[in-house]
This record gives structure tokens, C-alpha cells and sequence, in this order.
């Protein structure tokens, strides 16, 4: 029996109700459950990002970061950066991490968003492709760290099965799944997903480095001879996988973190790279006023790559969660399916950058290096990624 009291004081009596409904096997998965969570934490969460939620409209402590443009990089820079990049991976200096554990909802695809093809070339192609012609240019084959989650894990491992990993070596492919948080309602509730079990959802993507850790993969990265991890999306379809130049440009300034930027646009669904308390940090756009945001010049792209020794140092410490609403389809009081807002808790991987010494961030020219596949139709859709791909001559 789940212990009425302890579920009243946290405001879910409502599952006892549940209980009633179900079978002895599924009051006993039920009970477990209940029993593994904090749920004084969770409603914890409840209270601070939801029923006190704000959004980010005091920003008189947050500055532009300092940048460079890369159009201003004399020939003579972008050379040496190159040089040194090429010689870094050469060397086993980079690791590449893809964090593809996301659902997609906007995009309205079932399955893996990396599985999305354009004229036949998946997203995940896209930049496999990549990581292929940097070995052709410097003898060094870069471990690929793939993240996914419970959602999508065993599809990504089928799709890259099937397409024979796009000629890449599969032991140099290494998928990690994220962890999962509980979702609640709006009234704070724990919620049951179709099959019946409490719903969880991807805990965000900032549970990024401690999976990495969990994996034994920080590790392995420092045995292998690994400085620098290069992080990036999976959904901008103009990605520049550890283009040499950027990997140049972080081996020669050796900072905790190295970002790219574009310049953003009034509006634009992208966070606000700034600096705030001599640290820089991302004002993700869905918690910042958008006239606030619109007086940044620099937006995050999901484009960085992070010191090993660092990470490794800032893996164990605390990030915080942040709050996204989705329309998630779950059971009613009756057991029937019904598709209600749903509060999901997200950790994000910036949020590390609090926990860095030293930054730097290179500007970048949107129009080659930022397309991201987000929606169905209109703004960064299939059509605008596709005219992208081909006026880049990429598909
Ligand atoms: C993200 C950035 C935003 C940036 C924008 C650029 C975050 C929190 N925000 O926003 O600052 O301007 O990209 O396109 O990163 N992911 C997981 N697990 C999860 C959730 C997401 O692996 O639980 C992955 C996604 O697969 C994707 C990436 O993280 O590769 C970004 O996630 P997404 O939800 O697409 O973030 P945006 O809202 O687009």
C-alpha cells in the first residue's frame, strides 16, 4: 500500500485513487516507484518554477560578452588556427560530443530527430560526413560521443546499424543515454504515462557531462590522450563539425570554454550569450522578455567546446532546472488517454559555464554555419533547412 500520508503531504493523494484501478502487479511497479522518488523535492521544483515562476526581466547585472568576429580574422589567423587545428586532432586533442537526446515535439517526426532526412541525407549523415573528411585531412579517426535518451536510444542505434554507421567505425561511435525526471501536472501531480507507469521525461540536455562521467567516458577521454570535448546540437543542419579553424582557435587560447555565436534576430528563438558577475552564461530565450533579449548581439548556437580538466573538475556540482510546458498525452482519473499541458523539468548544459574561470567566443557568419531544423513549416523548417543545405552545396 502506498503510505497515504506521506503522499498527502506532498499533494499526491490522487494516486491512491490510481491504485484502486490497478492490478496487483501494477500497484506493486507503482509503489516502487513512489518509494524511489523525492518527493519533497519534486514538489520543491513544483513551487519554485512553476507556482513562482518569472521570467527574466532584471537584467541591470548582465553585459555583452567580448567576441571576435571571425570576419575580421586577418589571413594570417585564420592560417594559424587552422594549422593548429588540424595538428590538435591529429593528435587526439578532441573529442566530439552530439547531444541528441531530445524529443522534437515541434518538428513533428516520430522517430530520432538525426533520423530526419532531406532529399535522403539524414541529419546524423550530415555530420558523420564530416568527422569522415577530418580524418581524410588528418590520419585521426575522433571518437564520437553520441548523447540519446530512454525515448529514442534503441531507434538511433537501429538507424545507424542500418545505414552501416555511414562508413564510420563503430567503435569509435559511443551512445550514452541521459537520465529522465518525473513530469507533474499543473496542479503538481505525478502523472501516468499510456502504459500506466509514473511519466518521466529526458531530464534536458544538461545532464550532458555527468551521463558522460556515469559512462566512464571522462575517463576514457583522459586516458586517451583527450583536452578538449566539442560539443554541438543535432538539429543545425550548417553545423560545422570541429571545423579546424574553431578547434585552432580553442587549442591557441586555451580557455575553460570556447563558444561560437551569431549575431541573433529581433524575436529569434535562440538564447542570449552575455556576460553576467564576470562569467559568461546563456538567457535561454523561453525565460528571458523578448524586448530584453533584443538589445543582446550575440546568441548561443550550441557550438562550444569545453576543457576536459574542467568539466571533469564541475561534473559533480549542482546545475538547476529550469521549467518547459508540453501538450503530453497521458491517463486520465478514468485510465483514458488524454493530451494535457505538462510541466517537464530540463537541467541545460550552460549552466555549467558558472562553474568556469575563462571564456572566449568567436562570432560567426549565420548564413554559413547556422540553420537549425526546429519546425514544421515556416521559421527554421524543412524548407529553409533544405534551401540552406543546397545553397551550401551540402546535399
Ligand atoms: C537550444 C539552446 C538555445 C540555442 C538553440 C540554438 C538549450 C537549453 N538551449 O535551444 O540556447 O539558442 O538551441 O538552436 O540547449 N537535447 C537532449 N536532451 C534533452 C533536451 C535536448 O539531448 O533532454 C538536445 C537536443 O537533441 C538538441 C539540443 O539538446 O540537440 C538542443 O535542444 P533543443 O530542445 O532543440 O533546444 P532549443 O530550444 O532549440
Amino acid at each position: 500500500m502506498l503510505d497515504q500520508s506521506k503522499l498527502e503531504k506532498y499533494n499526491q493523494e490522487h494516486l491512491s485513487e490510481y491504485e484502486k484501478l490497478m492490478s496487483n502487479n501494477e500497484k506493486e511497479q507503482l509503489e516502487n516507484k513512489v518509494e524511489s522518488l523525492d518527493l519533497e523535492f519534486i514538489q520543491n521544483l513544483y513551487q519554485d518554477l512553476y507556482v513562482n515562476r518569472k521570467t527574466i526581466s532584471d537584467v541591470s547585472s548582465v553585459s555583452e560578452v567580448e567576441f571576435m568576429r571571425k570576419a575580421e580574422l586577418t589571413e594570417q589567423e585564420r592560417e594559424k588556427y587552422e594549422r593548429k587545428g588540424i595538428e590538435a586532432i591529429r593528435n587526439g586533442e578532441f573529442a566530439v560530443l552530439l547531444m541528441a537526446g531530445g524529443q522534437g515535439t515541434r518538428l513533428g517526426y516520430k522517430g530520432p530527430k538525426g533520423s530526419f532526412e532531406i532529399k535522403g541525407v539524414s541529419l546524423f549523415e550530415l555530420q558523420a560526413r564530416q568527422l569522415l573528411h577530418l580524418k581524410q585531412e588528418t590520419g585521426h579517426l575522433l571518437n564520437w560521443y553520441i548523447m540519446t535518451s530512454d525515448i529514442n536510444h534503441d531507434e538511433t542505434l537501429s538507424y545507424f546499424k542500418e545505414h552501416n554507421y555511414f562508413g564510420y567505425n563503430p567503435d569509435n561511435i559511443h551512445f550514452f543515454k541521459q537520465d529522465n525526471i518525473v513530469a507533474l501536472s499543473e496542479e503538481g501531480r505525478l502523472v501516468l504515462n499510456e502504459q500506466g507507469y509514473i511519466m518521466e521525461t529526458p531530464n534536458g540536455n544538461g545532464g550532458v557531462f555527468k551521463s558522460l562521467e556515469k559512462q566512464g567516458y571522462l575517463d576514457k577521454m583522459k586516458s586517451d590522450g583527450v583536452k578538449f570535448i566539442f560539443l554541438n546540437n543535432i538539429d543545425n543542419v550548417l553545423v560545422k563539425v570541429l571545423d579546424p579553424l574553431f578547434a585552432g582557435y580553442t587549442v591557441v587560447n586555451d580557455k575553460d570554454v570556447t563558444s561560437k555565436s551569431i549575431q541573433p534576430k529581433d524575436g529569434e528563438s535562440v538564447g542570449r550569450l552575455v556576460n553576467k558577475d564576470s562569467k559568461d552564461t546563456v538567457l535561454e530565450y523561453s525565460e528571458l522578455d523578448e524586448e530584453v533579449a533584443n538589445t543582446f548581439d550575440n546568441a548561443n548556437i550550441g557550438i562550444h567546446a569545453f576543457k576536459l580538466s574542467f568539466i571533469k573538475e564541475a561534473v559533480n556540482k549542482d546545475l538547476p532546472y529550469h521549467l518547459a510546458i508540453k501538450k503530453l498525452k497521458q491517463l486520465d482519473d478514468d485510465f483514458g488517454v488524454i493530451e494535457q499541458p505538462t510541466l517537464k523539468f530540463e537541467l541545460f548544459y550552460f549552466d555549467i559555464f558558472r562553474y568556469a574561470k575563462d571564456f572566449i567566443t568567436l562570432q560567426v557568419p549565420r548564413d554559413e554555419e547556422f540553420s537549425p531544423l526546429k519546425n514544421k513549416e515556416g521559421k527554421d523548417s524543412v524548407e529553409t533547412a533544405t534551401a540552406d543545405l543546397e545553397r551550401m552545396n551540402l546535399i
